[in-house]
């Protein structure tokens, strides 16, 4: 049997207990450490099994008046706690800011000491290696580099590239949607339209980028991946062209020449659309995983463009033509590296990168 004033003076005691804890933890710890030992102290005082929970086990033996009065008792003794936690990360976080402060002043610029650096120094992820190399090759050919937003409109992913609403070809793109209607750029191609109005013909643009995908992840799919879209417009432009452009790019990314053939390819926004594969330069042609045994790899879907994005664009078709092609940049890399699983590109482990010690220029 316990009475009522033991049981007060229970709470009275654990009160004090927890408010002294508090203080502790705020004055005397390190604020990176404080949120965590506070929700610890929370779960020891209020949580289920906790101290509270167990004092009012006691609450069976007293009579009901008395059991009201402890009630009410306890309830503000909560309501204290909860305060008391609450200031407290207010506090913290106000130590948070002001450590922010200070760190501003730590001066940026200055390089790390050599040998630090050897061993904890960044390195530059290998897409953005081979991008920057990209960018060279395309600016020395006249190439202007263009940005375009990540959240799309369905208009510049889909319908100004010729995919009207009811396109069986919008499925081949499993797509994320915003809560607000909008998507997830599923190719650089969603940058073709903006790029047509912005730049005015005859213009050549490159546009790198992030791209997203509904996929399910596995070594030879991401969500998350990158692209380099290519686009030419001029007065006259034909397959020839495309082909020699294709060719030059290859051989100037592998450093060495490169054999391409054409395949037919469906893309509703170039007509013809082809698929350009190369020789595999892992096996030379005789066949192995990376091409899966056929000797050709898969790298560039292209096309002329067609008409009705030329419109898109605000264009005449019968005074302007068009090239474009889609450079799957994972796909390249892993090529370029011998890489054999995607996820390693986004998989920030630092083994991986750390391999790729490569300067940009
Ligand atoms: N946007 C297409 C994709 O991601 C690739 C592509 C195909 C781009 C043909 C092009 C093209 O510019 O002409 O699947």
């Amino acid at each position: 049997m316990q009475s009522k004033h033991a049981i007060l003076d229970a709470l009275e005691k654990m009160r004090g207990e927890f408010l002294e804890q508090v203080k502790k933890i705020t004055e005397e710890l390190a604020f990176e450490h404080q949120a965590g030992k506070l929700e610890e102290l929370r779960i020891e005082f209020l949580g289920k099994k906790g101290k509270l929970t167990q004092i009012l086990k006691g609450l069976a033996s007293v009579s009901p008046q008395d059991r009201a009065e402890i009630g009410k008792v306890s309830n503000q003794l909560k309501v204290e706690f909860s305060n008391a936690l609450e200031q407290a990360k207010s506090k913290m976080k106000e130590k948070y800011y002001a450590s922010l402060h200070d760190a501003e002043w730590i001066d940026m610029s200055i390089p790390p000491a050599a040998e630090l650096h050897q061993h904890f120094g960044g390195s530059v992820h290998p897409i953005s290696l081979t991008q920057k190399k990209l960018e060279n090759i395309f600016t020395s050919m006249g190439f202007s580099i263009l940005d375009g937003p990540q959240v799309e409109t369905d208009y510049y992913n889909f319908g100004a590239l010729n995919f009207t609403d009811d396109h069986p070809a919008r499925e081949m793109q499993d797509t994320f949607y915003t809560e607000q209607g909008h998507l997830l750029r599923t190719h650089t191609s969603a940058v073709q339209v903006r790029g047509m109005k912005k730049l005015k013909p005859p213009m050549r643009m490159i546009v790198p980028g992030r791209v997203f995908r509904y996929e399910e992840v596995d070594a030879s799919h991401e969500h998350t991946f990158y692209q380099m879209e290519g686009m030419i417009l001029e007065k006259e432009v034909s397959v020839s062209h495309l082909l020699y452009l294709m060719q030059t790019l290859l051989k100037e990314i592998f450093e060495s020449e490169v054999e391409v053939r054409l395949r037919p390819g469906y893309f509703p926004f170039v007509e013809p659309g082809f698929e350009l594969d190369m020789r595999c330069l892992l096996c030379k042609g005789e066949g192995c995983s990376v091409c899966k045994k056929t000797g050709w790899v898969e790298v560039l879907p292209c096309g002329l463009v067609h008409p009705e994005v030329i419109k898109s664009g605000g264009l005449n078709p019968d005074e302007w033509q068009g090239a474009a092609f889609g450079l799957g940049l994972n796909r390249l890399v892993m090529m370029e590296h011998n890489i054999e699983d995607i996820r390693l590109f986004m998989g920030a482990h630092v083994p991986f990168l750390s391999q790729f010690k490569e300067i940009l220029n």
